[in-house]
């Protein structure tokens, strides 16, 4: 078959509800929508929201928010049209094989292990941060060379530093848990995202409530802060799109309510609502968290990963500290948690499709999981958050995840040429203008992330293909007849 052969799409919804690999649909609207929200609001909004504003936006961090929304809510549209289009699991990997061929389905589907499995990693090396920093609140002082991997200097969020560690042992223990609740339901990790989703959507709006009376106008003035440098990032308006490009972090996520699209009970309808949604209430309280954070403390102080305590620190509502670091840490687990989903989901349809061997589309009896697709990634991803640095994982998921929102958006364009009458319960407005803009933000932030980036995602991309050259084209499913084991190309 050729690289650039589609997959049906009267095919791709056939075997989604194949026995033998099927998922099944228990997720409802709400539910949906907190996945979103379970998978966004975690590390970005705590830890990078002011550093940015103390060394790129200032105060303008607020319109950093909205920026960085608006490119994310370009690829959300153009997400929805899909899910609602495709509502089988695997996400942008399963519309690219629809629309542009195996060879980018595959290049998508290894690329969004960048995004899921790496994000998963990158949250969990913080959780580590927060967990010993909680810990030390409470007296109990775990040993932050066991608690930092050997490449890097660490701080803590109460200030205490170390050169190096030697291994990231809470890192693994939460990658550990989180595998193990993915393995035994999707409702029971549903039910454990949900009641973390209440608690840290809760601290967030009492720390708006309580913050709101202690805002110094003055902190404000000037909105956009003058160059001191004249460097591109540096303050101005440049600072702004700098500034979006680091919190850009922050949304990712919210695709991820994509990848269970094969789980959801009503896809057609509530697929744009748990995208679109989950992408708005986080936008809304981002913007307005800023808007305090700013406002209680000078945007050059806030040059640390734990400027909420900063901010905390400056009112009387001290008791508010440790709610809000246990708050974190719950925000990150189920970071953790819907990445990890996420990342079986798309790994579960290449595996179906053949293109990766079939312990990964393997459903548990009892648990209906692809429970061993959880158990390798518990492996991979704890090995990952065990020894590498935070900001390389982090990087590296910010431009897999934006090479994957081009690549969704460029197939709304593709769709709706190749396949212009299909039903689509959502349609993404303005075509080709969303998508075309969409594709426009997406690039300009991955070139705002420096050729070091570009390099490992041109490895990664690489390691990929060797692997889809050496495995996946030979043992692809596409020209086999599935109803008869025929193969068709013949
Ligand atoms: N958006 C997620 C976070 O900020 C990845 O932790």
């Amino acid at each position: 078959m050729s690289l650039f052969a589609t997959k049906p799409l009267s095919r791709i919804l056939s075997e989604s509800e194949d026995g033998e690999h099927k998922l099944k649909r228990t997720l409802s609207a709400a539910q949906l929508t907190a996945l979103g929200i379970g998978a966004i609001i975690g590390a970005g909004l705590f830890s990078l929201t002011g550093p940015a504003a103390a060394l790129h936006a200032g105060p303008a961090i607020m319109l950093s928010f909205v920026v960085a929304a608006i490119g994310c809510a370009f690829a959300g549209l153009c997400y929805s049209e899909f899910s609602t289009m495709i509502p089988v699991a695997g996400s942008a990997y399963t519309y690219s094989y629809a629309t542009m061929g195996e060879l980018f389905a595959w290049i998508i589907g290894w690329d969004l292990v960048l995004e899921y499995a790496v994000g998963a990693a990158t949250v969990a090396t913080s959780w580590s941060r927060y967990v010993v920093s909680l810990l030390r609140d409470f007296g109990i002082s775990f040993p932050m060379e066991w608690a930092a991997g050997p490449f890097e200097s660490v701080t803590l969020p109460d200030g205490t530093m170390i050169a190096s560690g030697i291994v990231n042992l809470p890192a693994v223990f939460i990658v550990c848990m989180v595998s193990w609740l993915l393995m035994i339901g999707i409702q029971e990790s549903a039910r454990v995202n949900a009641i973390i989703v209440v608690v840290k959507v809760a601290v967030i709006i009492l720390f708006i409530g309580f913050g709101w009376a202690y805002v110094n106008p003055a902190n404000h003035v000037p909105l956009i802060p003058e160059t001191v440098t004249g460097e591109f990032g540096n303050f101005g308006w440049t600072g702004i799109v700098r500034g979006a490009g680091i919190i850009f972090f922050a949304y990712i996520g919210f695709d991820a309510v994509s990848t269970a699209a094969q789980e959801a009970m009503k896809p057609q309808r509530d697929m744009p609502i748990g995208i679109i949604g989950s992408l708005l209430v986080c936008t809304i309280l981002y913007i307005l968290f800023s808007y305090v954070l700013t406002g209680i403390v000078n945007y050059k102080e806030l040059n640390d990963p734990a400027a909420v305590a900063v901010a905390i620190d400056r009112t009387p509502y001290i008791f508010l500290r440790k709610l809000v670091k246990f708050a974190i840490i719950a925000g990150y687990t189920s970071v953790i948690l819907v990445m990890l989903l996420g990342q079986s989901r798309v790994f579960f349809s290449m595996s179906r499709d053949g293109l990766l061997p079939k312990l990964f589309s393997a459903i548990h009896p009892k648990w209906q999981t692809p429970w061993r697709s959880n158990l390798l990634f518990m492996l991979f991803v704890s090995l990952m958050s065990a020894f590498l640095p935070l900001s390389k994982l982090g990087e590296a998921t910010s431009i897999g995840t934006l090479f994957a929102f081009v690549l969704v958006c460029a197939g709304i364009l593709v769709m709706r040429k190749t396949n212009p009458n299909l039903p689509r319960p959502f349609r993404t407005p303005l075509v080709p203008l969303v998508p075309v803009l969409g594709i426009a933000v997406n690039l300009y932030l991955m070139y705002g992330l420096g050729m070091e980036n570009w390099l490992r995602l041109f490895i990664w991309m690489g390691l990929g293909l060797a692997v889809y050259f050496l495995y996946g084209r030979s043992h692809s499913r596409l020209g086999i007849d599935n109803s008869n084991g025929i193969d068709v190309t013949r």
